[in-house]
Order: structure tokens, then C-alpha cells, then sequence
């Protein structure tokens, strides 16, 4: 250790969240994941400077003045994971009604809990897709301020659906309640106007719904909301101000709208169909499917107050999107992962890894699609998502080999965001 660091701790510690390490640090494991090759390097040796990778080299570790030595003895290093569907002001106990018991505010504070949970489990980038008064916005502003340690977030602000939609609209309520959700925009200059509000908030993206929801009351997961045209006024209004967009969609004609419209990435894609797969193929757009949340839902859903029609819409889902995301992925659909984690708990996000292996990816291809594919359908690639010079120091660390057990990374028991070290066991 640097003595410097004690030196800055009495001044500095109350800024710095995690360990204060030297300003280089060098890092060394028995193994790494080349997440792009999907090979295990032997004896890595990560140079990291301000937070930043510079050099990523095998073998012996450097001398460098004044840097602090990290060895990971045992160990394998791979980039941290980014889940790009997760719901961090949600928890996995309040589902259905109990759900109408937490106020924005409440659930804020929840969502600090989670940011945590969510970072200690190895997911150093999350996207969140919808959260209440922009919670999620003050959430990722304390995390980049270290107020409060958590994944680096990605936000959409309240998501943006139709009247009675499964974004936005509450439709628990009788009508004597006159309860209208956040962002219920009808009709294409509605729903730019609400793209327009999300952005003057601070979101990152945008959120919307093109078909019903599992969780929602009194919607279809087969029918679609939203026109092709209300879904395009939307889009283009979101990328013309550099946002992307992500749109819920489960039913085979709300996916088709939502890539014809041009978003970015399809949420849960569960019933899309040969024109679906096309679309997606030709438009570069990524498919994030969350195919582990079914077992959840199915298994300790009603408990957790989930609505018994909401069960029965999950037996419509669940195999079908499993089979749907086998047979995208073998056609060549570019594929992320997004877990929804908040319906199910927080921090066991990487559990869906194993199901994206027993539906048809290889252990390599469900690892890039929680690292180098999501950073790229973030437009991040470079930054986060690999070990490589000018990268951000976002790696975790886990015992064994991922690329033999992907269930290995249920596991994580390092983790460095931008060089700071949040958890080391
Ligand atoms: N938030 C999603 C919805 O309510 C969850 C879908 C979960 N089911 C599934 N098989 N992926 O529609």
C-alpha cells in the first residue's frame, strides 16, 4: 500500500464510498475472460490509472512507483456485467395491490437498497427502465456524486404509454379515482411532448410500451398499443434529441410497430414471429428477453400479491418466449441481456445466464450479451463491457470458469467500479 492513501483517508474519506486506492493500480488474476473471443486468458495483468484501463498485458506484473498491487490468487476477471432491464426502485415482495401502499418517495429510498444489492452481485452498468417522479434520476446522480454506492444507471424516467397501457397507466383503481398514471400520452404530438418532458428531467432514454403487460391489470400481452405512427412520432422525437429507445412489447404485432417505428431495443419480445425476427435482423435493433422471471412469477408470484390474471398471462408467456428466444438467437438476432430484475429480487440477476445457456446460446455468447452487446446497444462500447485500454475499470471477479459454468457468475466476489473497489472476499 501507497502510504499517501492513509494520509488522504482522514481528509477524503467522507467524499470516497470504497477502499481509497493509490491513483494506479495494478491488477492480476489466474484467468481471464476475453469476452470478445470468448476465451480464458491465462495471468492477466490489467494497468489501471484514475479508474481508467491503459494496459492490458499477460504474464509478470509490472513495477511502478507508487501504484497499489491488487492479486486476485485463484481467481477469473471478466468485464462487469450490465443488466439492460432492471427496475431498481421495485422490489420482488410488492406486486398487485400491496404495490399501491409505496409512494415514489418510499420507493426511492428502496431503490438505494437495490443500487447496492444490484452492484455487490457484479453489475457494474444497469439500465433502468421506468421508475415514478424520476427517481431513477436522482438515483444515478447520487450514485455518479458517491453519495451512495450502486451500478452505474442508464434511466428512462417514467415510461411513456397509452391511456389504460401497461407503461405509465394504473389501472387498479375504479373510475371514481380518476387515476391516471405519469406520462400517459395519446396521439403522436403526446407522446413527443412526453419524450420532450423526460429529457428536460435528465433521462438517459426513452421507455415505451407497445403491447399489453403480464403484471399489468386489464391489459392483453398479445394486443398492441400504440400505432405505428404514435410509436414513430415517439422514436424519432427521442433520437433526434440523442436518446434511444427501449419498448415493452410481448405480442407479435406491438414488436413488428415498435421495429418498424425504429427503437432500439425490444423488451421481452415473447411472441415474436418470423416478420419480427426479419425486421429486427435488418434494423440492427437488440432483442432483451427475460426469460429467467418466469420462474419467479410462476413460483412465488401470488405471495408477493401478483394478480391471479396476471398469473394466467404468465402461462401464456413464459415456454413461448424461452422457445422464441431460442429460435431469434439461432436466426441471428442480436441479443442483450435484461433480466426486469425488481419483479423478481434484486441481485439475483445473474441467474438468467444459465437460461440463456439451456435455451441456446453458448456460455461465451450469454456472457457478451451481458457485456460487449449491452454496452453497444447503450452506444457505450469502449467504455464498459471489456477489460481493454480506455475502458472504464469495471471488472469483476469470480471463482472458476465461466466459460465451463456460466452459473459461476451467480457468484461474483470482486467488484471494481471505475477502480474503486466495492466488494473483495
Ligand atoms: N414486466 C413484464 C410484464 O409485466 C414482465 C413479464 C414477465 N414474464 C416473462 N415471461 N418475461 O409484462
Amino acid at each position: 500500500m501507497k502510504p499517501v492513501c492513509l494520509a488522504l483517508a482522514s481528509t477524503a474519506l467522507a467524499l470516497v464510498p470504497a477502499a481509497a486506492l493509490a491513483d494506479t493500480v495494478v491488477l492480476t488474476a489466474d484467468a481471464m475472460v476475453d469476452v470478445e473471443r470468448g476465451e480464458i486468458v491465462a495471468d492477466p495483468v490489467v494497468t489501471i490509472i484514475d479508474g481508467i484501463i491503459t494496459d492490458v498485458a499477460t504474464g509478470e506484473a509490472p513495477q511502478i512507483d507508487g501504484a497499489d498491487y491488487i492479486d486476485l490468487a485463484g481467481k477469473t476477471i471478466l468485464p462487469g456485467l450490465i443488466d439492460m432491464h432492471v427496475h431498481l426502485t421495485s422490489d420482488s415482495d410488492l406486486h398487485g395491490y400491496k404495490r399501491l401502499s409505496v409512494s415514489d418517495e418510499a420507493a426511492t429510498i428502496t431503490g438505494v437498497v437495490n443500487a447496492k444489492t444490484t452492484l455487490m452481485a457484479g453489475f457494474t452498468t444497469v439500465r433502468n427502465v421506468g421508475a415514478g417522479s424520476f427517481g431513477d434520476v436522482a438515483l444515478r446522480d447520487a450514485i455518479n456524486e458517491g453519495d451512495i454506492p450502486g451500478p452505474r444507471m442508464l434511466v428512462s424516467g417514467p415510461p411513456i404509454g397509452i391511456t389504460g397501457g401497461h407503461c405509465s397507466d394504473n389501472n387498479l383503481l375504479p373510475p371514481e379515482y380518476e387515476a391516471s398514471g405519469e406520462n400517459v400520452a395519446d396521439g403522436p404530438w403526446a407522446a413527443r411532448s412526453a419524450v420532450r418532458k423526460n429529457r428536460k428531467y435528465g433521462v438517459d432514454l426513452i421507455k415505451t410500451c407497445s403491447t399489453g403487460g403480464v403484471l399489468s391489470k386489464g391489459t392483453k400481452v398479445g394486443a398492441p398499443q400504440y400505432t405505428v405512427e404514435e410509436l414513430t412520432a415517439l422514436t424519432e422525437e427521442a433520437h433526434s434529441h440523442g436518446l434511444k429507445v427501449a419498448s415493452h412489447a410481448h405480442g407479435s404485432e406491438g414488436i413488428v410497430n415498435a421495429l418498424k417505428a425504429g427503437v432500439d431495443t425490444v423488451e421481452h419480445a415473447s411472441f415474436i414471429d418470423d416478420e419480427g425476427i426479419r425486421l429486427a435482423k435488418e434494423s440492427g435493433a437488440y432483442l432483451s428477453m427475460d426469460i429467467y422471471v418466469t420462474e419467479f412469477i410462476l413460483g412465488e408470484g401470488e405471495a408477493a400479491g401478483i394478480l391471479p390474471e396476471s398469473l394466467e398471462k404468465e402461462r401464456l408467456v413464459g415456454q413461448t418466449q424461452r422457445d422464441n428466444f431460442r429460435k431469434a438467437h439461432d436466426a441471428g438476432v442480436k441479443m442483450v441481456m435484461g433480466t426486469d430484475a425488481g419483479v423478481y429480487p434484486h441481485g439475483d440477476n445473474a441467474r438468467q445466464l444459465s437460461r440463456m445457456v439451456q435455451f441456446g446460446m453458448t456460455s461465451a455468447e450469454a456472457v457478451r450479451a451481458a457485456t460487449l452487446n449491452a454496452a453497444d446497444a447503450l452506444g457505450l462500447s469502449g467504455t464498459v463491457g471489456i477489460i481493454a485500454p480506455q475502458a472504464s475499470a469495471d471488472i469483476v471477479a469470480v471463482d472458476g470458469n465461466p466459460l465451463a459454468d456460466i452459473s459461476t457468475l451467480e457468484t461474483v466476489t470482486f467488484v471494481m467500479k471505475r477502480g474503486e473497489v466495492f466488494k473483495s472476499e
